[in-house]
Order: C-alpha cells, then sequence, then structure tokens
C-alpha cells in the first residue's frame, strides 16, 4: 500500500490507474479504524480494482473543541490493519493541505441536517458536507463505502452527490458490532471500563423498540426508551427518533411509513455515541 500526504500525488497517481481501465473504490475515515472500517475496505475490494482510503481528522466537522482534541489518533496501526486489508492507497493529508485557507462555503440540505445530529451537533453536516465533497474531487472514485451507523450522515452524502451531480455510486454498509451488540465507533475506547460494560444497552433498547414498533405507539415507545436510560445514572439519552428512511422526518402514526428507521445518540460520561434500527426489515 502507498501512503502519500499530497493532493497532487494523489491526483496524479489515481489518473494513472484510471488510463488502465481500473475502477476506484473508496472508504473515507478519520482513522482509529476497526472492524466496521475494514468491512467498508472488504466491500468495496469486491466491487473495484483499486482501493483508495483517506484518513483526516476533518477540524471544521467537530463542534466540540475537546471532542476534537480527544479524538484518537493511531496512524501506525492503521497502516498495518489497511495493508492486512489489502488496501492499495492511503490518503492521509493534513490540516493545512485540505484547508489552506478556510473553506467557508454553505451547504443547503433542506430538513435533514435540521433533525437528530444536525440539531444536537450545529455545523457538524456541514463540516462534514465540505470535506467529504473534496474528497470526492481529489479521489474521483466509481464507488463510495459509507456505514450504515451513520445513517443520517449516509443520507446526506447521497443527497451532496445528487445536489452537485458527483459521479459517485454511494454504497451502503451494515453496522458491524462488537459481539454484545455495541455498534463498533473509534469512540469507544474513550469508555471506561464500567461505561463500556452498560453499553450495550444502547442496541438492546433499540432492539426492543424493534419488536414493539407496529403494536406500541410512537409515544409509548419514546416513553419506554426514556425510562430505559433514566435508570442509569452514568447515561444520558439526548435523542430517541423515529424518522423516514428517506426523508427523515418524524414518523407519527404507524400508517405515515413502513420505511422508519429509530435513531439514538446517548452520553456515557463525556463519550457520544450514536446507533439506529431499522424497524420493518
Ligand atoms: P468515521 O467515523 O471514521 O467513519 C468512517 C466510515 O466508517 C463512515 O462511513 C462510518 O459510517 C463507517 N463506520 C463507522 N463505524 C462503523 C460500523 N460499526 N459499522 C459499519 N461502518 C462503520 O464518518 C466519518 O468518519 C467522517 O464523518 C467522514 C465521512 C470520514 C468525513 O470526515
Amino acid at each position: 500500500m502507498k501512503t502519500v500526504n499530497t493532493i497532487s500525488e494523489t491526483r496524479d497517481l489515481i489518473n494513472s490507474i484510471k488510463i488502465q481501465g481500473k475502477t476506484v473504490g473508496f472508504v473515507p475515515t478519520m482513522g482509529a479504524l476497526h472492524d466496521g472500517h475494514i468491512t467498508l475496505i472488504r466491500e468495496a475490494r469486491k466491487e473495484n480494482n483499486f482501493i483508495v482510503c483517506s484518513i483526516f481528522v476533518n477540524p471544521i466537522q467537530f463542534n466540540n473543541p475537546n471532542d476534537l482534541k480527544n479524538y484518537p489518533r493511531e496512524i501506525e496501526k492503521d497502516i498495518k490493519k489497511l495493508v492486512e486489508a489489502k488496501c492499495d492507497l492511503l490518503f492521509h493529508p493534513s490540516v493545512e493541505e485540505m484547508y489552506p485557507e478556510p473553506d467557508n462555503t454553505i451547504f443547503d440540505f433542506g430538513d435533514l441536517d435540521k433533525v437528530m445530529e444536525g440539531a444536537f451537533r450545529p455545523g457538524h453536516f456541514n463540516g462534514v458536507a465540505v470535506v467529504v465533497k473534496k474528497l470526492f474531487e481529489i479521489v474521483t472514485p466509481h464507488r463510495a463505502y459509507f456505514g450504515m451507523k451513520d445513517y443520517q450522515q449516509l443520507v446526506i452524502i447521497h443527497q451532496l452527490t445528487k445536489d452537485y451531480e458527483i459521479p459517485v455510486e454511494i454504497v451502503p454498509c451494515t453496522t458491524v458490532r462488537e459481539k454484545d451488540g455495541l455498534a463498533m465507533s473509534s469512540r469507544n475506547q474513550l469508555l471506561s471500563k464500567s461505561e463500556r460494560k452498560i453499553a450495550p444497552i444502547i442496541y438492546e433498547t433499540l432492539k426492543l423498540v424493534k419488536v414493539q414498533s407496529g403494536y406500541a405507539t410512537i409515544s409509548e415507545l419514546k416513553d419506554f426508551v426514556h425510562d430505559q436510560f433514566r435508570k442509569h445514572k452514568n447515561m444520558k439519552l439526548e435523542y430517541f427518533e423515529i424518522v423516514d428512511m428517506y426523508t427523515l422526518k418524524s414518523i407519527r402514526t404507524w400508517a405515515d411509513s413502513r420505511t422508519a428507521i429509530a435513531c439514538i445518540a446517548v452520553y456515557l460520561g463525556n463519550v457520544r455515541l450514536i446507533d439506529n434500527i431499522i424497524l420493518f426489515s
């Protein structure tokens, strides 16, 4: 695997690959790679000849300075994992390389970025869109792979490619979980032992919601979830929403939509975790 830090070298390499008629699969990440990320690389391998991964902790998508400061960075370990997964190219730019000047682009995603993560992390999705659009312009992939764990991000990136007619196929990939059900996340390593022990409650709660959906009313389910987290003093529920998978609009009655997804954000101490479950699959 080749590791490249500059935009120009990445462009040159990818041009030479495309001239050979090869297809490019792209997995953008912020590093501290785990099996969730590696699964995206494997999926990309199945469908493309040349695999590019980017590792860039994008400062402008962090609305909380402490979250940015504490975000795990472990590039040597990451490189080993990418070599094992047979990634072909790692693009690992500096902040100066990506933002020689501040990028003040403002995107309009309508209501998509006003709810859930967008409501609680102001500016987050604008920062994500700025970096992903830039990365797409640099890597020019045929296909790009995104995890369902960050479901709202996936919907917004899909919208970004439609709005700007970016010729890339967005491939959604299933959430990879630890044995106890906790969705893999780079932030999991920031959990204390006792927080890690109770973290699986998040997905257990989502599974209980799924079992009851269609029977219990939505407001009953919301009360149920709020009660679940009130029981644990180290956990704080930030939001629990049942929304339409395509519009991200809140669903009020089951008659409104059969394409429903339940999304959740929970604090364990200072660590914020998100997860979701499709209700009628
Ligand atoms: P990051 O959190 O590193 O995630 C990179 C990709 O891995 C995203 O598509 C995310 O949804 C996916 N992913 C994370 N955990 C996963 C899991 N348990 N199972 C499956 N996929 C998982 O998301 C970002 O970085 C950034 O916002 C980025 C898109 C790179 C822009 O900076």
